[in-house]
């Protein structure tokens, strides 16, 4: 992916991972929107950075998403670069009698539907760019579930399998498609404990290796991968799932 001189949407980008990657991306020289649903959180992130945008936008929405594609076209007609990062994590008790399918469907809404819709809005305006890109964040959770978050951790296999369709697809386009799978990392995505737990890698170390990563062209079949994350990605691959799947669902 080219580094610098893009403009680049990010969803989820007022806080944790898509505000970190939005900084480091506005710091080379790229303009960037951050979009998501909290406006304080948006208006915090642009308040210091010259040139960067804000975007009111609700992937679970298909009215918002339209509005946000609309908005851009009309500001924006050159975005060259879609990163869908917005997501939400929730556990789930599929034991219980309680349990609906409420929460699952909310996931399955905002990190599959809303991926899903975002990119095939987009992708007409990007196919017409040159060095374009969409970068999707999935988890290290897509290749080796954490039970306790079923329905979390199937939205993000989706993602990984999805992907490799779409990039097959598009491989004779100048549309890159990468992948982005973090470990678990130090952000609010789980509840405030996340932020500080120290089983969790430090988010701007996380956000570093990924622009080292991307700044190398070291995404070997479109996948960005730091090193925390490599004993789920190869744990089916290299035989250790079944230990990796206890290990991850012990207790
Ligand atoms: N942190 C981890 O351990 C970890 C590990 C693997 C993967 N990930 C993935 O990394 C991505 C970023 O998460 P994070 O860890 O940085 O947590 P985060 O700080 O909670 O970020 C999630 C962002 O998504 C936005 N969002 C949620 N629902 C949305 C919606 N319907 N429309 C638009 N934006 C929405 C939120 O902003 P608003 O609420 O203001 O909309 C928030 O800024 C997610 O896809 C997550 O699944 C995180």
């Amino acid at each position: 992916m080219k580094m610098t001189g893009n403009i680049i949407l990010i969803t989820g980008a007022g806080s944790g991972i898509g505000r970190a990657l939005a900084e480091r991306l506005h710091d080379r020289g790229n303009r960037v929107i951050v979009a998501g649903r909290r406006r304080e959180l948006l208006d915090e992130v642009i308040s210091t950075r010259e040139g960067m945008a804000a975007l009111e936008l609700d992937v679970s929405d298909a009215g918002s998403i339209a509005a946000a594609v609309a908005d851009i076209e009309t500001r924006f007609p050159e975005l060259n670069v879609l990163v869908n990062n917005a997501g939400i994590s929730r556990p789930e008790d599929l034991t219980a009698d309680a349990w609906d399918s409420d929460l699952a469907e909310a996931m399955i809404a905002t990190n599959v539907t809303g991926v899903l819709r975002l990119t095939a809005a987009l992708l007409p305006s990007l196919k017409r760019q040159s060095n374009a890109a969409v970068i999707t964040t999935t988890s290290g959770l897509a290749y080796v579930p954490l039970a306790s978050y079923p329905t979390y951790s199937a939205t993000k296999a989706f993602l990984h399998s999805w992907l490799q369709s779409l990039r097959h697809q598009l491989r004779d386009t100048d549309v890159e498609i990468l992948e982005l799978s973090p470990p678990y990392v130090q952000t609010e995505l789980g509840g405030p404990q996340q932020l500080t737990d120290p089983y969790a890698m430090p988010l701007a170390e996380f956000a570093d290796e990924v622009m080292t990563l991307l700044e190398s062209g070291n995404t070997p079949a479109g996948e960005i991968l730091v090193d925390r994350v490599m004993g789920y990605r190869g744990a089916e691959r290299e035989g250790r799932y079944v230990e990796t799947f206890a290990h991850g669902n012990a207790g």
